[in-house]
């Protein structure tokens, strides 16, 4: 909850307390940096016994809560006809009024699932943003992906508080020009990932249900973020302050045909599930489920996640777990905000986000400002963060570049796990390599995996700038931490 102090200073208060914690480690200087060359200046190659505060992603990192403990507890590991199945598909008909539930064991598979029986080759998806799996299934499956956002949505600093939009017109002008047959669905994704967490509004969904139901194109919502982005409808959308979180589902779920999530993050656990109210859909898709992920009543998940995350749905609905990232995201955005350290805003939900083009103005994309900078905060701070940038995006069918939209650094926040004194100290060492930016220099491959080449891809940089950094923060400070 945010707290407004009697100086009129406003900080995330949190409203839980802590029961069991986990030790983290800050190496010193030259370790990190050893890390981060045998890494391949990539910090997805980074062991967690290096990271003093990972902040790679929110992806089953997240603090669960000990009802969700205790759950795991009485979990049914029978094959087929778990209870702990029957008791999810409960709470899917209680906090999201669908009837059918299908578990995946993670969000990708979902999307697996989805394009396996939903896209025909030559198809196009228009969205409001594609996320790097589903880009990358959809287009397996044969599709163009069409981003079809406002233009707000690629400024980082904007004011804007709905950049996840999707553009109504642009929609209506993709039907005209490929025509309803070709379209296998239009997605739209809560808390849009990868242009920094930036949610989409009521209002935009109703008039995108709308076209999309007049024109018989099934409405996919991807709510890996859900209860995130029925947080800001709550705090900015008009009409809605006085509304639940579960007021705010219940009416977004309304306009959904079909649902799925990574349950690695609103729900704190790690599964996934696709949910829906058409029988038809529903039975296509069950026969593929024991294919590819498993029997119906575990779908690839262990059974003790799905106890966990029956409880992380309902959990998730109290605007306290809500909005327990985007708050702290608020208070970290604000403080670099504040510095004059170029972030993503309006604050997102996932994530603090820093535009690695501002803060490196020096670099050309073909340079990976985005995944230099992600190293270089590793460098300063212990802190693992992603490149949200061209590395993340694969090369065209020619071997071409595709370079990204916008180039962020992507500081996570997992819901309950870090505290202000911890994001104070990351602010601090942000300030510091802000200072010493025209160090920092361009990355290069040394292996270039082809598809989502982020993961496992292996870099060196330009002209040694990582032993440069190091060198000047022992100068600055004498700890060597
Ligand atoms: N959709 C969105 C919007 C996501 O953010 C993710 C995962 C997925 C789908 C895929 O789900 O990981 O369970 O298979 N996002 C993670 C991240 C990986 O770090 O942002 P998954």
């Amino acid at each position: 909850m945010i707290i407004k102090l009697t100086s009129g200073k406003e900080i995330p208060v949190e409203m839980h307390k802590v029961g069991i914690v986990q030790k983290t480690n800050l190496i010193p200087i030259e370790q990190r940096l050893k890390a981060i060359e045998e890494g391949g200046y990539n910090t997805f190659s980074l062991r967690t016994k290096d990271i003093f505060l990972d902040m790679l992603t929110d992806s089953g990192t997240n603090a669960m809560s000990d009802n969700q403990l205790a759950a795991m507890l009485v979990s049914d590991d029978a094959y087929a006809g778990s209870e702990s199945y029957y008791k999810l598909a409960d709470a899917v008909k209680e906090v999201l009024k669908f009837n059918f539930l299908i578990p995946v064991h993670q969000g990708r598979a979902a999307e697996h699932l989805l394009a396996k029986v939903f896209i025909k080759p030559g198809d196009v998806v228009p969205m409001n943003y594609h996320f790097t799996t589903t880009k990358a299934h959809f287009e397996l499956a044969g599709a163009t992906v069409l981003e079809i956002y406002t233009n707000e949505a690629l400024n980082t600093r904007s004011s804007f508080p709905f950049k996840g939009n999707l553009d109504v017109d642009k929609f209506k002008d993709v039907i005209k020009k490929y025509g309803k047959e070709k379209i296998s669905f239009v997605r739209m994704e809560a808390t849009t990932n990868l242009i920094g967490g930036q949610p989409f509004s009521l209002k935009n969904l109703r008039e995108v249900k709308q076209v999309a139901e007049v024109n018989g194109i099934p409405l996919v919502f991807d709510v890996s973020l859900l209860s995130e982005n029925a947080y800001f409808i709550n705090k900015r959308e008009e009409g809605y302050e006085n509304k639940s979180i579960q007021e705010i589902i219940w009416e977004l779920m309304s306009l959904s045909d079909i649902f799925y999530l990574s349950g690695r993050k609103s729900t704190c656990v790690r599964g996934g599930f696709i949910a829906t109210n058409n029988k038809k859909y529903f039975e296509i898709l069950k026969n593929w489920l024991p294919v590819y992920e498993g029997f119906l009543t575990y779908g690839g998940m262990s059974t003790k996640e799905i106890e966990a995350m029956a409880v992380g749905l309902r959990e998730m609905t109290d605007i306290n777990v809500a909005g327990s990232a985007a708050e702290l995201v608020k208070y970290f955005v604000e403080q670099l905000d504040q510095r004059n350290i170029p972030v993503v805003t309006p604050p997102g939900g996932l994530a603090c986000h820093i535009d690695a083009k501002l803060f490196l103005p020096h670099l050309p994309q073909s340079e990976y400002p985005a995944g230099a900078l992600s190293a270089a905060i590793y460098i300063a701070s212990g802190v693992r963060c992603m490149e949200r940038g061209t590395i993340s995006m694969d090369r065209d069918k020619d071997g071409n570049e595709i370079f990204a939209d916008i180039e962020l650094a992507r500081l996570a926040i997992p819901r309950r796990v870090f505290s202000v004194s911890q994001i104070d100290y990351v602010v601090d060492r942000l300030v510091w390599l802000f200072e010493q930016r025209n160090i920092i220099q361009g990355l290069k491959f040394i292996e270039e995996p082809r598809v989502l080449r982020f993961f496992f891809g292996k870099l060196e940089t330009l002209n040694n700038w990582g032993r440069n950094l190091a060198n000047e923060f022992k100068k600055n400070f004498s700890e060597n931490f």
